[in-house]
């Protein structure tokens, strides 16, 4: 998930840091929006250093100008923390007249603010009374500690420990997922099927369409499980990922996996052949001229419709197409014979799709077809996720 932080000016600041820092290890990535008080207490490049994504500070210097927009439409959650008791009031009041506070007012994703400052600031009817309108807007509230505080007071207005406000954050937004408490199989990647122990027949897949398909549902709140072919390129590790070469190891974990899963989404680029045998050693040149001159095929077993034909009432299974030309019709015409809800539908060859990180695209179910069109790998994910999140069979069953 993107979170966006905001940080305003607190002696709190500081905190700000190792919030990032938690987020970041809980495999999210991080913007950052300060007001220019926060820039007295850290400075810009410290978030620089440290933040994944954007960081900034200004309605007018960023390249973009709607930065605000901008960061509101990115965010899948945006935090302040620390928020003063000034910014608090500013938001509670609609009042926009810096980067971070035109942000909130933008902002449609889930909010969260985690006020810090002096205790009689707190508990003054002023502050209690802006932060009481924040939650009742929605504003999800970690409240600040008690304690001894900068000022040399002692009560409540303590920022809390960075990692319970991580924690608390991830929790509430849980709350929320469409897709808590659902177990989503994913295969991804090409299968490599051996001719002898130094060559094999495989595909262009990179993984990447597969990568971007466990993020979107770890962030929908799912649990994942991964059958990945051989790939350069790590997934999330909160999924659980099991490496497999062939298309027949793929079929066996595949197979094993989807009866505790609520959904499947097949993305690998299963080889449809393999050679009917692997030979032992290296076939040479000269020598076994015959052998690597005719090696013969034979059909690899297809996933996808196994796990179609393995399909329980309330669970999904949803299939990629890879097509080079009349994508649509193809595309319905495998949703039919291998007996999938869904296909993903995308275009490739001539250095298209395959390992790229955009693909042309189509969503083709019994009901219809809805054109994506040029859209970057993780949109597309998302758009699979947030389809199957509204799906009925997944919804009803819903644990
Ligand atoms: O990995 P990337 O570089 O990001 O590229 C992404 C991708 C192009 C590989 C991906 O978007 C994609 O289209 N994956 C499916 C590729 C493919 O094999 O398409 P197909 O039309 O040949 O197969 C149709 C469906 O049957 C697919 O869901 C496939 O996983 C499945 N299949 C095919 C053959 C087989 N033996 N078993 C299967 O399960």
């Amino acid at each position: 998930m993107r979170i966006l932080i905001g940080v305003t000016g607190c002696i709190a600041a500081y905190k700000a840091c190792e919030v990032i820092r938690g987020f970041q290890k809980a495999g999210h990535e991080v913007s950052v929006v300060l007001t220019e008080s926060a820039k007295e207490f850290v400075g810009e490049a410290t978030f620089r250093a440290l933040a994944d994504g954007r960081v900034c500070s200004s309605l007018f210097a960023d390249e973009d100008p709607i930065p605000h927009i901008a960061l509101a439409r990115e965010a899948d959650a945006f935090l302040i923390a620390p928020c003063t008791a000034n910014v608090a009031a500013k938001i509670a009041h609609g009042i926009a007249d810096d980067l971070l506070t035109s942000t909130a007012l933008a902002c449609t994703c889930p909010f969260i603010v985690a006020p810090a400052m002096n205790v009689h600031m707190y508990d003054s009817a002023a502050t209690q009374e802006n932060l009481r309108t924040l939650e009742e807007r929605g504003a999800f509230l970690i409240r600040p500690e008690e304690g001894y505080l900068a000022c040399g007071d002692n009560g409540r207005g303590r920022f809390p420990d960075p990692e319970a406000v991580v924690q608390m954050t991830l929790e509430h937004m849980a709350e929320d997922l469409p897709l808590v408490g659902k177990r989503i199989l994913i295969t991804s990647g090409p299968t490599l099927e051996p001719v002898d122990e130094v060559r094999f027949i495989s595909n262009r897949s990179s993984g990447k369409m597969g990568a971007c398909l466990v993020q979107a549902a770890l962030d929908a709140g799912a649990e994942v499980e991964i059958v990945s072919g051989p790939v350069p390129l790590s997934y999330d590790g909160r999924a659980k990922i099991r490496f497999v070469e062939t298309a027949q190891e793929m079929m066996e974990a595949a197979k094993e996996a989807f009866p505790e899963s609520d959904i499947a989404i097949c993305a690998a680029a299963v080889s449809d052949m393999r050679p009917a045998r692997a030979h032992e050693g290296k076939l040479k040149k000269g020598r076994d001229d015959d052998a690597l001159g005719a090696i013969e095929l034979v059909q690899n077993p297809d996933i996808l419709s196994g796990l179609c034909q393995m399909k329980r009432a309330g669970q999904v299974v949803v299939g990629f197409a890879a097509e080079t030309e009349d994508v649509v019709e193809q595309a319905r015409e495998k949703l039919a014979r291998k007996g999938a809800d869904m296909i993903l539908a995308n275009l490739v060859g001539q250095g298209r799709g395959f390992g790229r990180d955009e693909s042309e695209a189509w969503i083709v179910t019994e009901e219809g077809v809805t054109e994506l069109g040029c859209r970057s790998k993780k949109e597309i994910a998302k758009a699979i996720l947030e389809l199957l999140s509204l799906n009925r069979a997944v919804e009803g069953d819903r644990a």
